[in-house]
């Protein structure tokens, strides 16, 4: 990364009224980041995306780009541009108008236009489309062209309000391994709304993860998902089983964790900071766990009970039921190796749960 605070968010707050909808956040994303904002409808993400565009103001606090104060710049000055989830492209315009539409005020010639659009058509692979109507476009092609007409002002920033979200799962899918290429290819910073955990963590070099108008945490999609800082995080980013614990400290070399449910576990002196005898809650990921049909001889294990099987067909999925903890734990396993077979597990049968204590997540008590 050229600047790891290409844009400097610093102690923002936005409120409606009295309603706060962005509450004293602070981050920054570097230059050519593709950068995701992730949370439940209502959180905060589009206010956000439009302070940064200069379509709102902030309440107080600062927003830097490229090292600027941003407050008094309006947004048709900013080095951004913005992707809305509706197309927003205008049906009685061709297409290569549609991408030329911003360069109007701009003193270029015909040919340089031209070859302007003709290199937007190559990166958006629809060349020779200029002349088709943008209504003769399907859903996934009108969002390749609202992507042109945005790219070829050359913005520093391209702001994107879930730009996928009105297509369908597959063609979303495709649109996602474009959208990444397409952003390294360009090389500038995106910053990238979506709700939805799966399109961020396919996406994104990094993910806000915000609720109520907080961001919870910033981090890589490996970070937030295999080490999750809170319960609500780790609860949003996929699956997680959580265990009541303790903290037990033998000496200052050793540490473990007395679970409910796991029994005891031991865990690297990183993991825990708390004293011995203070809560703590562990969290394991439904993946995380081994089923075995037998004892094992070694390892970190405890005897269960099947309660229920779920066949999905790439992997299966299990509730087991343990002595101490009174939810069932959620287990996956994928089924690279394994036919289908409902006779393998049998429900109100008793089954091993096998673990690393690598795995294990060490979060504070509710
Ligand atoms: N112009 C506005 N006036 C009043 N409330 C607003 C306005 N814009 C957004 N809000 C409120 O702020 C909160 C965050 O909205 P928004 O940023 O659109 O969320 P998201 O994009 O994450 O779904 C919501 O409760 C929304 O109703
Ligand atoms: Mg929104």
């Amino acid at each position: 990364m050229k600047n790891d605070a290409f844009i400097s968010i610093r102690n923002v707050n936005k409120y409606f009224g009295s309603f706060q909808a962005i509450d004293n956040v602070n981050m920054d994303i570097g230059e050519g980041e593709f950068f995701s904002l992730l949370g439940a409808s209502g959180c905060g993400k589009t206010t956000l995306l439009r302070m940064l565009a200069g379509f709102e103001s902030t309440s107080d606090g600062e927003i830097l780009i490229d090292g600027q104060p941003s407050a008094d710049v309006p947004p048709h000055h900013r080095p951004v541009n913005m992707v809305f989830q509706s197309y927003a492209i205008f049906p009685h315009l061709n297409v290569a108008d549609n991408i030329a539409y911003g360069l109007r005020k701009h003193k270029l010639s015909k040919p340089q236009k031209q070859e302007m659009v003709d290199e937007m058509l190559e990166l958006i692979k629809l060349p020779g489309y200029g002349k088709r109507k943008a209504n003769e476009l399907s859903g996934g092609q009108r969002q390749r062209i609202a992507l042109a007409r945005a790219l070829i002002l050359k913005p520093k920033v391209l702001l994107l309000d879930e730009p996928l979200g009105a297509l369908d799962k597959q063609l979303r899918e495709q649109m996602q391994l474009e959208l990444r290429a397409l952003q390294r290819q360009v090389g500038i910073t995106f910053v990238f709304v979506t709700h939805d955990q799966e399109e961020a963590l396919t996406l994104s070099d990094r993910i806000a993860v915000m609720s109520g108008g907080k961001v919870l945490q910033v981090d890589t999609p490996e970070g937030l998902y295999e080490a999750p800082k809170t319960r609500e995080v780790a609860s949003f980013i996929g699956n997680m089983n959580f265990f009541q614990g303790t903290v037990r400290r033998n000496g200052s070399s050793e540490a473990a964790i007395e679970t409910q449910g796991l029994g005891s576990i031991p865990i690297s002196l990183e993991k825990v900071t708390k004293p011995d005898g203070a809560p703590v809650q562990v969290a394991l990921r439904p993946e995380k766990f081994e089923l075995l049909e037998e004892e094992p001889t070694g390892g970190h294990f405890v005897s269960a009970k099947m309660d229920k099987t779920a066949y999905l067909g790439e992997r299966s999925h299990y509730y087991v039921t343990l002595d101490g903890k009174s939810e069932p734990v959620a287990v996956s396993s994928t089924n690279q190796f394994v036919a289908r077979d409902d006779d393998r597990w049998k429900e109100g049968e008793p089954v091993w749960l096998s673990w690393s204590p690598e795995a294990v997540v060490v979060l504070d008590a509710d």
